[in-house]
């Protein structure tokens, strides 16, 4: 099972300058909770954009793709593809974790491309941003979609979000 976690403005904005777009420390919360003791797969961009402080992710098995054959990253796993950093996580050694996709929007597009998610966990947070960095339309024939939280603004939270969990159709 792959599952892409992200968190989404209503123009479907995701990041600027690489960086996201807000802070919503309870977004951030399920996040955290989510992906505690599983495994992350991000681009390279993305792994940049972490503060040192907070890579790799604490808790997590840290798994980085890119197309660059030198890069190294003494820090997290590195794959010079998706399919391939899938692959080597849906190993008996690995059976108790589940894969998440967790960006950015290359890696987002690229996976919803060629079929390699079967569940998405999103955030539809309720203002628009511009934006440099867009998740892909989510299309409804695709997908069957279920909100499983709504969270409304308060003073550490500048937006009223909803959390859907979208399953792959048949
Ligand atoms: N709102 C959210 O939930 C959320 C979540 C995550 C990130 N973000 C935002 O998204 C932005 C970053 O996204 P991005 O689209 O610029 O970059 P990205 O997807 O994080 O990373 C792109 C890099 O990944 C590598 N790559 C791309 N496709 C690949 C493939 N098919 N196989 C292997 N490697 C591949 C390449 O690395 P090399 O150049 O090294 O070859 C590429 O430059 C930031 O603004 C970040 O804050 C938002």
């Amino acid at each position: 099972m792959v599952k892409i976690i992200v968190a989404i403005a209503s123009n479907n904005g995701i990041g600027k300058n690489n960086d996201l777009l807000w802070h919503l420390p309870a977004d951030m919360k399920f996040f955290t909770q989510t992906t505690t003791d599983h495994i992350v797969i991000m681009g390279r961009k993305n792994w940049d954009s972490i503060p040192h402080k907070f890579s790799p992710l604490p808790n997590r098995i840290n798994a980085v793709v890119t197309k660059n054959m030198e890069y190294t990253n003494d820090k997290a796993d590195v794959f010079t593809s998706v399919e391939e950093a899938i692959a080597f996580y849906q190993t008996e050694e690995y059976a108790d974790k589940e894969i998440f996709i967790i960006g950015g929007g290359q890696i987002y597009k690229y996976s919803l491309e060629n079929d390699l998610v079967d569940e998405m966990l999103v955030t539809m947070v309720d203002a628009e941003y511009e934006a440099d960095t867009f998740f892909p339309d989510i299309d409804e024939e695709k997908w069957d979609g279920e909100l499983i939280m709504e969270y409304e603004a308060d003073e550490k939270n500048p937006h009223d979000f909803d959390i859907y969990r979208f399953v792959k159709k048949n």
